[in-house]
């Protein structure tokens, strides 16, 4: 018995974490911290169920690209799931402000997330958790590196199937990701370097973090159903109207992507990013196409636009 007790260990009063995290700033729980400082409970049940919704906005050069549409998709998701924000909108926009600020980042990726949070009786009960609002800027990051912005990326389509919309709703930004996870893998054991994955009708969905296009003839197509509705979707969206091009919402085949002109991803993490090889055969000629590198220019070129997009304020 003695012997035993000699045996069990102290219960330390602080987390002491030894990984290594990138430069930036969080708020949470009323604090601002370093990344490395900035934790959840265990119990939260965004961690123990994915019980949580977030939004994620860039800044490039100073200026946030598209905010209110980022707040207001963030708030939709919110309510959906029956959480309560404890700051209001404008608080909101300022503490975001205040991570880029203090991280000193001029180029940020911007996380605001709402989790359920935890009960104090560790209560099955969603209604008796204390809902916890969190965010962050760390350095701007991409789906795509340089090289593969340059000559296009090497996609797979997965078998997998995207989450029904009936189970969980796409349009409330959330975190269940085993799905897209796994089509990663997938795709980087058909030795490419990401993936799109399908719906519950065997259509092309969606990838890990963007939304995808096709251009035929022309004509520039976006999956309709069971997908996240993307700002940087959105904002193709907005570019095609400002010029002529026109796009829509509609179901992709596999053989549809694969015979399309361009192809391209879309994400907050990287813009406008061009496809030019699925299942190990090119897109076309291989070649990044004119509508893709038009749309890429514009986007970037809107960054600067006052009407689509904020200044940072840094002390
Ligand atoms: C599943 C999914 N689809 C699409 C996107 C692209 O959305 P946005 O353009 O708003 O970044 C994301 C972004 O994280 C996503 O998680």
């Amino acid at each position: 018995m003695a012997q035993l007790l000699t045996a069990i260990p102290i219960v330390d009063e602080h987390h002491v974490d030894r990984r290594r995290y990138p430069h930036g700033v969080a708020f949470i729980d009323g604090q601002y911290l370093p990344m490395s400082e900035a934790k959840i409970s265990v119990l939260d049940w965004g961690f123990l169920h994915s019980d949580a919704t977030y939004d994620t906005v860039h800044v490039w050069n100073g200026r946030f690209f598209r905010l209110d549409l980022h707040l207001d998709r963030f708030w939709g998701g919110v309510e959906r799931l029956r959480m309560k924000l404890p700051h209001d909108r404008e608080k909101i926009a300022s503490i975001l402000n205040n991570c880029v600020a203090l991280s000193g980042h001029k180029s940020a990726y911007v996380e605001m997330i709402c989790t359920r949070g935890s009960s104090p009786t560790f209560s099955r009960d969603p209604r008796q958790a204390e809902n916890r609002f969190i965010a962050f800027a760390v350095p701007f990051g991409s789906v795509a590196n340089k090289e593969q912005l340059e000559r296009g990326l090497h996609v797979a389509i997965s078998e997998t199937v995207r989450i029904p919309p009936e189970s969980v709703d796409p349009a409330i930004k959330n975190y269940h990701w085993l799905d897209l996870v796994k089509g990663l893998f997938d795709a980087y054991d058909m030795g490419a370097e990401t993936a799109l994955i399908v719906d519950t009708n065997g259509h092309i969905a969606e990838g890990p973090g963007f939304n995808v296009f096709v251009v035929r003839d022309g004509f520039l197509r976006t999956p309709a159903f069971g997908v996240l509705p993307g700002i940087t979707r959105r904002t193709v969206f907005d570019l095609c109207a400002g010029t002529g091009l026109s796009a829509t919402a509609a179901d992709i085949s596999r053989a549809e992507i694969k015979a399309a002109d361009e192809v391209f991803i879309t994400s907050t993490a990287g813009g406008i990013m061009p496809v030019t090889c699925i299942d190990g055969a090119a897109i076309a000629n291989g070649q990044v196409g004119p509508v893709t590198r038009r749309l890429m220019d514009l986007y970037w070129q809107k960054h600067t636009d006052p009407q689509w997009s904020t200044a940072v304020e840094y002390p």
